[in-house]
């Protein structure tokens, strides 16, 4: 089937081989490893629930992403024409649409987050971020609350990412990806052996790894689930977008696996950094959306050289949102550019533009706007809920019936296995996707609802 468009850019591509698993992977590395990760861990009650994450992360997670990076590379076309390429006739490019909207809402919340850490690495910048007798959770209240301080840095952040997606995948995406990533890491192996050496450490990585399987409830299950989704940026068309400007020699599976291992690393390096440190300091582990932002700068006032350390760290932070915000703006704007025919410079800021002044709202619901609520709800929670704890895992059971009964596996082997790349565990895969993910996520949805 081919595409009947013509666009009026010429699709783009990425310039290596491994510039889609750095794109990729300074997706699913954002935030959501070092900020939600361990909140909701923390709200969760700890270990019970790291442990249902990477159950989710390698049985749900892992084979969905091998299946929407097929999707994409077959397509070759935004997050919703790659469905139609794939089954002309059918109506499933919807959940490329809901791809589309998912991404909306996420970025419109994220763009707030990621405000914050670029505000905090200012903070570092000029020395005002830690001090001695600071009271960090009343400092950092204090910020989200002003009217407008976080709308500032938001909307600051979101023309930074603008300006990149303007860009284009090689020279902006790409680019970025390659050079920030790997000193990341570094810095959070220094810290995670400051952390465990601290007194206390025991107590946090107790709460952090020895799980209580009583604790267990509905609730948690689906959370666990909402942030192996949200985490991996799978089910949002992310990788359906991504892979379509992949070069066929690149092999899925294995791309697929060092995006969730990288991800999955970052994260657990994040819990080892805060949980000792929330148990020494006594911090309340369940405290909420804050805990990152006070447990870091209470780590950097009490470690040698601490202040330097802070401003790496919070660089660090904001690239990697950067990096998430980045994907979270392409796949609209990819969307938008072949749908509307429009070129990437035009897309971009309207389409960042509606996204920020949908995000000036939930950065509101921190301060002016904190007495609406919506099911119980900030309009902040209502998003990060409705699209981490909905519309992910909605969008994933149709990702899992598409590609396991409509493109069905064989058609996707067939994707994979071009240009001599194997599909090694393809019938585990298989299983999965056609009967345990699309039944779990299923059963999970039944059982949050109360209807087993
Ligand atoms: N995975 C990103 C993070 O963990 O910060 C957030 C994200 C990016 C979610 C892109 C979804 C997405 F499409």
């Amino acid at each position: 089937v081919k595409n009947t468009m013509t666009p009026i850019e010429p699709r783009e591509q990425w310039g290596t081989k491994f510039g889609f698993m750095l794109a990729a992977a300074g997706s699913a590395v954002g935030l959501g490893n070092i900020w939600r990760f361990p909140f909701v861990v923390g709200e969760g009650g700890g270990a019970a629930f790291v442990l249902l994450y990477l159950l989710f992360v390698l049985g749900i997670g892992l084979p969905l992403m091998i299946g929407e990076i097929s999707i994409g590379r077959k397509g070759r076309a935004n997050a919703m024409d790659s469905y139609k390429v794939i089954s002309p006739k059918s109506k499933w490019y919807v959940n490329g649409l809901l791809g589309v909207i998912i991404n909306f809402m996420i970025l419109a919340f994220y763009s707030v987050i990621a405000g914050w850490a670029f505000y905090y690495f200012l903070l570092a910048l000029t020395g005002q971020i830690i001090s001695n007798d600071k009271d960090y959770g009343a400092a950092f209240s204090q910020f989200i609350s002003h009217p407008f301080l976080p709308i500032i840095t938001q909307i600051l952040l979101m023309t930074i990412v603008a300006l990149i997606v303007v860009g284009g995948v090689r020279k902006g995406i790409e680019k970025w990806n390659n050079i920030l990533m790997p000193t990341l890491f570094i810095l959070l192996i220094i810290l995670v052996f400051r952390s465990v050496t601290l007194d206390g450490a025991k107590e946090g990585l107790h709460f952090f790894l020895n799980p209580d399987f009583s604790a267990i409830t509905s609730t948690i299950v689906l959370a666990a689930l909402g942030q192996a989704f949200f985490s991996l940026s799978i089910a949002t068309g992310l990788y359906v977008t991504y892979g379509s400007y992949n070069q066929s020699q690149s092999s899925i599976p294995k791309n697929a696996a060092g995006v969730v291992f990288l991800d999955v690393v970052v994260a657990i390096m994040a819990g080892l950094i805060i949980f000792p440190a929330v148990f020494h300091y006594g911090i309340d582990p369940g405290r909420g959306p804050d805990l990152a932002f006070i447990t870091f700068p209470t780590i950097f006032t009490d470690m040698p050289f601490g202040s330097i350390f802070a401003v790496f760290f919070f660089f660090f932070v904001f690239v990697a949102a950067l990096t998430s915000a980045i994907s979270l703006l392409e796949v609209p704007v990819a969307f938008a550019k072949e749908k509307f025919r429009i070129s990437r410079k035009i897309a971009t800021p309207i389409t960042a533009m509606i996204i920020t002044v949908l995000g000036i709202f939930c950065s509101l619901s921190f301060g002016p706007l904190s007495h609406i609520q919506i099911f119980d709800r900030t309009i902040f929670g209502l998003f990060d809920f409705v699209a981490a704890q909905v519309l992910l895992p909605i969008s994933g059971l149709l990702l899992s019936i598409f590609l396991g009964w409509i493109w069905k596996p064989l058609g996707v082997k067939e994707e994979i296995e071009r240009e001599n790349n194997t599909f090694p565990f393809f019938k585990i895969w298989s299983f999965l996707i056609k009967y345990v993910i699309p039944i779990v996520i299923f059963i999970i949805f039944l059982e949050k609802i109360g209807l087993i």
